[in-house]
């Protein structure tokens, strides 16, 4: 039977933990993790940046519970985490819609999935999150009459409608020009403020994650782990132009480029 859809709310965001995980591809010599630890903070927004290969997707599979580490913990507010954990939202790279489907059908395709409410009320909350990233009016268009830009807003909507607590984003925008991906992280941050969720952002680009996040990461390649850690005391609400010419956020993109330096310099070592 299919449960009912609660109205829209603030949903406060979820805690997570990562604590001395060890993780191995099966058929892999090389371990990617040794000894991890990650703690967030409910409703924190933290970025990792990190060079290709260095484990970034692989601790978001981790995380979300499609791969299990060889040991250590991972808990969802205190809780082992499982696949499917309905908790999680995940946005990738490529948004992935379903050509077949218009916008709304793509967003309202979790809710059908879950059962979530009648038909109706899916249809509902899908428009309702179809405007919250401005895209009401093409809620009845193929995916294929819209940009890249537009695209990933869908893909935001369709996590967002579910209603996660912690949202998993792997490279999002990194597929998008410049000023789309501009607007989108100001309309991620719009959202992030309006529903308190916690965030954990992948991505290759400084500036975006400065931009972004309370705190900023640095994977060195495996099994290095977290090599830098760096609060981000920007004042918010932040704003492409007052944000950037803080003086604040030019010495935060020396200090990251100097820790993704060193990284590449001991991949270069190694190697
Ligand atoms: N299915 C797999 N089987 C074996 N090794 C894998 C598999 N997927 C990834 N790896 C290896 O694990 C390491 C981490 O990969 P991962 O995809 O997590 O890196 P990443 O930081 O997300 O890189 P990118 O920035 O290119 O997306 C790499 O050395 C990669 O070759
Ligand atoms: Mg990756």
């Amino acid at each position: 039977m299919a449960s009912p859809i609660t109205p829209r709310q603030v949903s406060s965001g979820a805690a997570f933990s990562v604590d001395r995980m060890a993780f191995a591809y099966p058929e892999s010599l090389r371990a990617v993790f040794e000894r991890f630890s990650l703690k967030a903070r409910p409703g924190e927004f933290l970025a990792i940046l990190g060079p290709s290969g260095c484990g970034k997707s692989t601790l978001l599979n981790l995380l979300s519970g499609f791969l299990r580490p060889q040991s250590g913990h991972i808990t969802i507010d205190g809780v082992p985490v499982v696949p499917e954990h309905p908790v999680l939202g995940y946005v990738f790279q490529s948004p992935n819609l379903f050509p077949w489907l218009s916008v709304l059908e793509n967003v309202r395709f979790g809710l059908r999935m879950n059962r979530r409410g009648s038909a109706q009320e899916q249809r509902d909350v899908a428009l309702n999150f179809l405007r919250l990233v401005g895209l009401e009016e093409q809620a009845h268009e193929p995916p294929h009459r819209l940009s890249g830009g537009q695209r990933q807003r869908v893909a935001l909507a369709r996590s967002l409608a579910l209603e996660p607590r912690l949202l998993l984003m792997d490279e999002p925008f990194a597929a998008l020009d410049a000023l789309t991906r501009a607007s989108l992280n100001d309309e991620l941050l719009r959202i992030w403020s309006g529903l308190g969720k916690t965030i954990l952002f992948i991505t290759h680009d400084i500036d975006e994650a400065i931009y972004l996040a309370d705190r900023v990461l640095v994977l060195g390649l495996p099994p290095t782990g977290i090599t830098a850690e760096v609060a981000i005391d920007l004042p918010r609400p932040r704003n492409q132009r007052g944000t950037r010419a803080n003086p604040l956020f030019a010495q935060l993109r020396e200090q990251l480029s100097e820790e993704i330096a060193k990284v590449m310099t001991s991949n270069q070592r190694v190697s």
